[in-house]
């Protein structure tokens, strides 16, 4: 493939050549680098197909899990902005890492990050907040891998992390909405009171709270109300009445 034929990514996806990136991580995955079509797609589209190819076959209930959080970053327009394609991209792609052609070092969230660079060459924010979802970096450094993820990817902007949160910490292992204590909830219930992962969150669990919350608040203010509970003042300013 040469640069000719994708000159120019967007988006997500990063500006780069051929020739700059380190290509040392090797995945049986059989996805196809640049899409033909990925200059007329939306980023979302592309991170859907992308993600369906990766998640759908091997772990139908990760990918269940991936649609409804993607939902949830859906839904998150009225406070993104012109961010709202990156986030539900990273919604999106958040867990490749969970499938056994990418797995490398079996902590999903550097392993899906470095599939995103090194393969689909993702755009620098979209990795960070991949490697970065959800508590990673307390994870990481459960499993030893902290220092490793750090000097890889840097944190992402707060808010996009807060809406990441969000969007995987309010949706269940089916893709079904739930509050973030049921959630927090049944990860430590399914991976067992002794294993890292429970520990992670268990510590994790207070941040990923407070990010919730903070979504939550944003949501909840970026709402116009409705006319009617606008007070009579109001009505008329606006000619409700
Ligand atoms: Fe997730």
């Amino acid at each position: 493939m040469t640069d000719i034929a994708f000159p120019c990514r967007r988006d997500g996806l990063r500006n780069v050549s051929c020739q700059d990136v380190p290509r040392g991580f090797a995945t049986s995955v059989n996805v196809r680098r640049y899409p033909p079509s990925v200059e007329r797609m939306d980023i979302a589209d592309w991170a859907e197909a992308t993600a369906r190819m990766i998640l759908e076959a091997p772990l139908p209930r990760r990918w269940a899990h991936t649609q409804g959080v993607a939902a949830q970053a859906r839904s998150l327009g009225p406070i993104l902005g012109s961010d709202a394609g990156l986030l539900t991209a990273a919604a999106l792609l958040h867990d490749i890492g969970y499938a056994p052609g990418l797995t490398n070092t079996g902590f999903h969230p550097l392993d899906g990050a470095r599939y995103l660079r090194d393969t689909e060459y993702g755009s620098d924010m979209l990795c960070r907040l991949v490697a970065h979802h959800s508590g990673a970096l307390i994870e990481a450094a459960e499993r030893g891998m902290a220092r490793e993820l750090s000097a890889e990817f840097r944190p992402p902007r707060r808010d996009l992390a807060d809406a990441l949160v969000y969007c995987d910490m309010t949706t269940g292992p089916d893709g079904q909405h739930m509050p973030v204590e049921q959630r927090l909830a049944e990860i430590r219930a399914r991976y067992g009171p002794g294993d890292l992962v429970s520990r992670a969150i268990a510590r994790s669990a207070p941040d990923l709270t407070s990010a919730v919350m903070r979504v939550s608040c944003r949501l909840t203010h970026s709402t116009p109300m409705p006319r009617a509970a606008l007070p009579v003042r109001a009505r008329v300013l606006i000619g409700a009445t």
